[in-house]
């Protein structure tokens, strides 16, 4: 089929969109029409050539909502109609760390993922013959994707999908950081920094999990307001003197829980720093520039403090995602705040724009 899709065609240029190809889903493969998408900073900074392992063309788009048009031979988990969120970390539920909740890193399909394919080595992405690749598996800055079944995620079709697709990513990403990588426990202190879509995520997470106190550090006034919304008890804008602060307001001892969700690796120092004696858990959500590395005083390890990292939130997609959506549609959490501009495909670039100046936490593409 034809569509319109937004294609990365060089780095450091706009996004073309144009009309591409779409082949038929094969076996295990599903066709969804697309109705959302965020625009995250994966997609931009993989544009922007900063991205050593990036490719092109090809199709980026990775927040993505739509609804399941047709499915592949074998397919079982989903049929035509049903809601889905794009996964760009599947779940085969049958792999060594599928199988295990220590981890969600699924191992199905990786090595093909990376390289722009779908699983069976062949993309379904084309323009007059010549290949277009996939991204993150996903690519769903385009009018309909072809995804394996492994990566779509099954939800609530009540669930309306400009908010649900932002469980794609940022989201589910700093709320399963509180509640699947540290598992916060009720009473506690945590400490967040960063208040962008993941940190926000994480003060939400804390939130659910029943921390007492959830400290938000950033630079930005108006994020940290929208922290508090999220369940935020206190806020610092911060400066030199983040860490000696916490430490001041935590009796001397630092948090129960940190998060870093800022990508900076002089901020992740900061989080190891205010997470406390004896069994301070710090959880790293950002990711660093490349070749950058984390420095941690040894003695801050052997008293007790322990780091951990997280991707995707340790979500397990198909299951847990749709959970996630879940507690939304009960009024847990408050997902409207984040959604800050109505883009359409078209107006793809202006998402990168407005992301570059700080505006809004969120640019949600609507296909109609
Ligand atoms: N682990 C994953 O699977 C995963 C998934 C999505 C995004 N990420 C990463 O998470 C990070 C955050 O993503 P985002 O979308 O929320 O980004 P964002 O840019 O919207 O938010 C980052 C926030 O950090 C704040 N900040 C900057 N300097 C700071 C400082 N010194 N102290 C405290 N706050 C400071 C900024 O003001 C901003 O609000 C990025 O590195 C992103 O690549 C990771
Ligand atoms: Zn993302
Ligand atoms: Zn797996």
């Amino acid at each position: 089929m034809r569509m319109r899709a937004a294609v990365l065609e060089e780095f450091g240029q706009p996004l073309v969109v144009q009309e591409v190809e779409l082949a038929e889903p094969k076996a295990g493969e599903v066709l969804v029409r697309l109705e959302a998408c965020g625009v995250c900073h994966t997609d931009m900074y993989t544009a922007s050539g900063a991205d050593p392992s990036g490719y092109s063309p090809c199709v980026l788009g990775h927040e993505g909502g739509g609804i399941v048009e047709k499915v592949g031979q074998g397919v079982t988990s989903v049929a035509p109609g049903d809601k889905v969120v794009t996964l760009f970390s599947p779940q085969c539920r049958e792999c060594e760390h599928c199988l295990d909740p220590r981890t969600n890193l699924c191992m199905a399909i990786r090595a093909e993922q990376n390289l722009g394919h779908l699983p069976d080595g062949s993309t379904r992405l084309s323009r007059d013959g010549e290949e277009i690749r996939h991204f993150m598996g996903t690519s769903t800055f385009a009018e309909y994707t072809v995804m394996p079944e492994i990566a779509l995620a099954k939800i609530n079709p009540e669930a309306p999908l400009e908010h649900a697709c932002l469980f794609a990513c940022g989201l589910s990403t700093g709320l399963g950081a509180a509640m699947y990588t540290a598992k916060v426990e009720e009473g506690t202190t945590c400490v967040v920094f960063g208040a962008g879509m993941v940190g926000l995520g994480a003060v939400a997470g804390a939130r659910l999990q029943g921390a007492e106190r959830i400290i938000c550090v950033d630079l930005s006034d108006e994020r940290l307001d929208l922290a508090r919304g999220q369940g935020a008890t206190d806020v610092y804008k911060a400066d030199e003197n983040t860490v000696q602060w916490i430490l001041d307001e935590t009796g001397g001892m630092g948090a129960d829980y940190t998060f870093e969700a800022t990508g900076l690796v002089n901020v992740m120092q900061e989080a190891v720093e205010s997470a406390r004696m004896g069994w301070g858990l710090c959880t790293v959500a950002g990711v660093a520039g490349k070749g950058e590395t984390l420095d941690i005083v040894p003695r801050l390890l052997i008293t007790g403090r322990r780091v951990a990292g997280s991707s995707f939130g340790g979500v397990k997609g198909r299951d847990q995602v749709p959970e996630l959506i879940d507690r939304y549609l009960a009024g847990d959490i408050d997902v409207e705040p984040f959604l800050s501009h109505r883009i359409t495909l078209d107006e793809v670039n202006k998402g990168f724009d407005l992301m570059e100046e700080h505006n809004g936490i969120r640019s949600v593409i609507e296909f109609n």
